[in-house]
């Protein structure tokens, strides 16, 4: 069967990115990344990508005078590779309604915390702060509201009472690079769909699951 084409938009150091390179690695995966594109020329994650031979593309947002040029740009690279599925990981610009709208139900993005707590940025710090007993990560489906979207998938992670915003980042990045490889191959085996505002499961077992929802 053809691989799902995705396309990986990063801002920063790209380790979600380094997971999914790794995870495409494996022959029996079901999806293969045609193109990295950062908005910040100097990013590490287009290093990672030039080392797995995969095409890595700056599209400096500072170089566009409206937001929506930078879009257009943007979408012409997805066009360009055939793009099935865009994979935000990392990627730090808000993007207007209409791009998103472009690419609905082909567009996901991981965050560090389990949405809808905890929205926007310093999520762990926030959740420290807060008191509350499990940060996590939600991979979700992107809509124009910020970090909303159907849900596809999401770990808890405990904190502890002597947690930093470090300690807990560095936790949640170990289950966020377990399941992002994990989502986009449920993407591409056909088993997610989009109903409403929720996501629904074909032929997934979501019994018994841990920290991790689905089951990975
Ligand atoms: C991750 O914590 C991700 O959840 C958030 O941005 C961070 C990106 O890290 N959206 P990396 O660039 O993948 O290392």
């Amino acid at each position: 069967m053809a691989k799902l084409r995705l396309a990986v938009m990063i801002s920063g150091s790209g380790t979600n990115l380094q997971a999914l390179i790794d995870a495409c690695a494996e022959a029996d995966y079901p999806a293969e990344i045609q193109v990295v594109i950062s908005n910040r020329p100097n990013a590490k994650g287009l290093e990672r990508a030039q080392k797995a031979g995969i095409p890595a593309i700056a599209i400096d947002h500072k170089e566009f005078e409206t937001r929506e040029a930078f879009e257009d740009a943007l979408h012409d690279c997805l066009k360009k590779h055939n793009t099935q599925l865009v994979c935000l990981a990392g990627f730090m610009r808000i993007l207007n309604a209409e791009f998103v709208n472009r690419w609905r139900d082909r567009m996901i993005n991981i965050h560090p915390s389990l949405l809808p707590s905890y929205k926007g940025l310093h999520t762990h710090e926030r959740a420290i702060e807060d008191g509350v007993r499990f940060g996590g990560c939600t991979i979700h489906y992107v809509r124009p509201e910020m970090d909303n979207g159907p849900i596809i998938m999401q770990a808890a992670v405990p904190i502890a009472a002597t947690e930093t915003e470090e300690s807990l980042a560095a936790k949640t990045l170990i289950y966020e690079h377990q399941m992002y490889p994990a989502a986009v191959r449920m993407i591409a085996e056909g088993k997610v769909r989009v109903s409403g505002q929720k996501v629904v499961f074909s032929d997934t077992d979501l019994g018994d699951t841990g920290l991790i929802s689905p089951k990975i």
